[in-house]
């Protein structure tokens, strides 16, 4: 197993590198199915760095409480701080994903904003088979990812700018790979099923509901 990539060093730094890059993009993104996670009560967030997701799922659902988890201590002190006044309802794990034993099961919400493409697709696997011992039978799972499509686009314009992203995290996080995860095909094979699915930036950044196999012909959450 590769050690996870350490950006400790850039935690100050990640959201103005996000504005400079992506501007309010990614932000959207992220947010493209809160409107869906009134009804959550006990949330998994994996590698949401400084927390700005975080903080507005709590703003936006009084009754949430979070699991969040990440490598990085400086993003969780991030996170934390971001909270503010909904601090109390967030519990903070600095661990890896690949190792942590899910403390307060069973959760209705998973949350994964472009930090999947940071396991190899054997290790995106593992996580979700992990996960779906440890959520709710109608849980939603709501993963941001980016995309590089097949046609001229994604030559001209995704492929290079997920080579930039992973060329940066690399040089400034130490990832030890290079390329994009089969993170669909891992979920499925694991028992969630693809619900819903919205894109941004002409299909560069997916943004994807998913439940468990056995209610994904339940109504849209
Ligand atoms: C690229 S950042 C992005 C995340 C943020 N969710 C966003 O939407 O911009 C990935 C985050 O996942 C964390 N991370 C990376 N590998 C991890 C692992 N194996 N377990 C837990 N957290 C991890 C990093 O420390 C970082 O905070």
């Amino acid at each position: 197993m590769n050690s996870p990539p350490d950006l400790n060093r850039i935690a100050g730094l990640y959201p103005w590198m996000e504005a400079v890059t992506f501007g309010p993009w990614l932000s959207w993104c992220r947010a493209g199915f809160l409107g869906e996670m009134g009804h959550c009560r006990r949330a998994l967030v994996i590698g949401d760095a400084d927390g700005r997701f975080t903080a507005r799922l709590l703003g936006a659902n009084p009754e949430v409480e979070i699991d969040a988890v990440d490598t990085s201590t400086a993003m969780l002190r991030a996170l934390i701080r971001r909270a503010g006044r909904n601090a109390a309802r967030v519990r903070a794990y600095c661990v890896d994903a690949r190792l942590w034993q899910p403390a307060n099961p069973p959760y209705d919400l998973v949350v994964t904003h472009f930090s999947l493409d940071l396991l190899t697709t054997d290790e995106v696997r593992a996580l979700a088979e992990k996960l779906r011992g440890v959520v709710s039978p109608s849980a939603l799972w709501v993963v941001s990812e980016f995309e590089v499509s097949t046609g001229l686009f994604g030559r001209l314009v995704a492929g290079p700018v997920v080579a930039g992203r992973y060329l940066g995290l690399q040089w400034l996080a130490d990832l030890a790979f290079t390329t994009l995860p089969d993170y669909r095909g891992a979920l499925g094979e694991a028992g969630f099923a693809l619900q819903r699915r919205r894109r941004w930036l002409g299909g560069l950044l997916s943004g994807e509901l998913w439940r468990t196999a056995e209610a994904r012909n339940l109504p849209p959450a």
